[in-house]
């Protein structure tokens, strides 16, 4: 937090005061933000086509990045913590990604044809994910879901999927506080996450109509829960012996660990689904799996499933893919990446305990969720929970939480989850954590008041 921001803060006697005061403070000093987005207004439902990357009272509008610092039109710089959303692990502007794009486009662009370079990129990821012993691409997250869900529920000739609550598989299979009213119109059974019994339970009862259980073996937009290892394990047992196959969603995750969480919890998944960083930085979703499943794609056949898509093959992002992973994301990056991640969240968790603050810090490797609350959280129930009575001042904590560190100079989401690029430094880690203690000591009357 910059002195001013904290010598403001020491007047604020209450939560509502101290936020109004830091909502003026961002206002006065993003003109050039609040005039974009006014415009945007005109074109875009409340100026916004990404509902990820709105936040009140107006976003910052980014001019440019480099490495692993952003720029805003109003000319501050910030340390990216947020990344894409964690598709942004090269950090901004890499040479190497920037050079196979332009060696790429040289040659032309979108060609309707087959290229080598779908097949080095899907020979890379099938290496790095052998439980996709064939895949397709597609051009986003949420496609490689929806068409791993038509996969299995074809496949299997049932209609229903079994989700977790909470869970996160797209925009058209979003499962906060129950389902989101643009879902698609795919049955469900929700089942609650990490807790064996129930999920056992449910897949038994529900064994005859499920083509699949989908999951997210770290719940992402939750706040970063990761899935407890006897829960996976029993999940792909009860799967097996119930003849439902299971998905394993690593859109978000496939970058937390080497084989992503697959390979770390050592369940080979029936499907599983990639998007994010796997191009890149450019659009790209890919899903695949069993090559009996995957094998229904082969269009030899009198009876294949179809599946055209204009940018399935999109040149310039398999070309960029295939570099950025052979290149940038190697074993050893990965791992310096995610070991500085674990660092820190066991520095965050420190804080709390030294400040005596119910702030609980979440995530796996590189990526982590920081939650106002008190104790454990093993799912989103056990965080609604924490909740209870406390929900607006948990809000207004997040909003000020988040308004006080774009201040700082620490670019982080709203909900406050973020995650770390190959570009980010042990400095810049030491830095977030200290833009952490600022706010834990400075506003620790207001977050202990809340939970008085
Ligand atoms: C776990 C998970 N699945 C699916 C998606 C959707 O991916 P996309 O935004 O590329 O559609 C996301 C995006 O955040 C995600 O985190």
């Amino acid at each position: 937090m910059t002195s001013s921001a904290a010598a403001v803060s020491r007047y604020n006697q209450n939560l509502t005061s101290a936020l109004a005061e830091a909502e003026q403070r961002y206002i006065a000093a993003n003109p050039s933000s609040a005039k974009l987005n006014a415009e945007a207004r005109a074109n875009l439902p409340g100026g916004n086509t990404r509902t990820t990357v709105h936040f009140s009272p107006f976003p910052l509008y980014i001019a440019s990045g480099k490495g692993s610092r952003l720029t805003d039109v109003d000319g501050h710089s910030y340390v990216d913590f947020i990344n894409e959303y964690t598709a942004g692990v090269f950090g901004h502007s890499n040479q190497v990604i920037a050079k196979a794009i332009t060696d790429t486009l040289a040659r032309g662009i979108n060609f309707g044809a087959p290229t080598r370079h779908e097949i080095a990129l899907s020979a890379e990821i099938r290496k790095r994910f052998p439980a996709m012993e064939l895949l397709r691409f597609c051009n986003s997250g949420t496609e490689a879901n929806l068409l791993a869900l038509a996969t299995a529920r074809a496949a299997t000739g049932k209609d229903a999927i079994l989700v977790f609550n909470g869970a996160y598989h797209g925009s058209l299979f979003y499962f906060s506080h129950g389902a989101s009213p643009l879902n698609m119109p795919i049955p469900v059974v929700t089942s609650t996450y990490n807790d064996t019994d129930v999920m056992k339970r449910d897949i038994a009862d529900n064994a005859k109509r499920l083509a699949a259980v989908i999951i997210e073996p770290m719940q992402g937009g939750a706040g970063a829960l990761p899935a407890e290892h006897q829960f996976i394990a029993a999940l792909r047992e009860a799967t097996r012996q119930h003849g439902v196959l299971l998905i394993f969603d690593e859109v978000m995750t496939s970058r937390v660990h080497v084989g992503g969480l697959q390979a770390y919890f050592g369940v080979k998944p029936d499907l599983v689904t990639l998007g994010k960083y796997i191009a890149g930085g450019l659009t790209i979703g890919a899903f695949g799996g069993r090559a009996d499943l995957m094998g229904r794609f082969d269009p030899s056949k009198p009876d294949a499933f179809p599946h055209g898509g204009t940018f399935n093959n999109n040149v310039v992002a398999m070309a960029a893919g295939y570099a950025a992973l052979t290149e940038l994301l190697t074993a050893d990056n990965l791992n310096r990446m995610n070991a500085l991640g674990d660092d820190l969240r066991d520095r965050l968790t420190g804080l709390a305990t030294k400040h005596k603050a119910p702030m609980l810090v979440t995530g796996f490797g590189s990526i982590f969720g920081i939650h106002f609350h008190q104790g454990a959280a093993r799912n989103v129930d056990d965080l609604d929970r924490g909740e209870v009575g406390r929900e607006r001042a948990i809000a207004d904590l997040k909003k000020l939480f988040h308004l006080d560190m774009i201040a700082a100079g620490q670019y982080i989401s709203r909900r406050i989850m973020g995650n770390l690029s190959l570009e980010t430094s042990p400095r810049e880690t030491d830095a977030f954590a200290e833009a952490v203690e600022e706010f834990l000591v400075n506003r620790g009357s207001l977050l202990r008041e809340a939970f008085a």
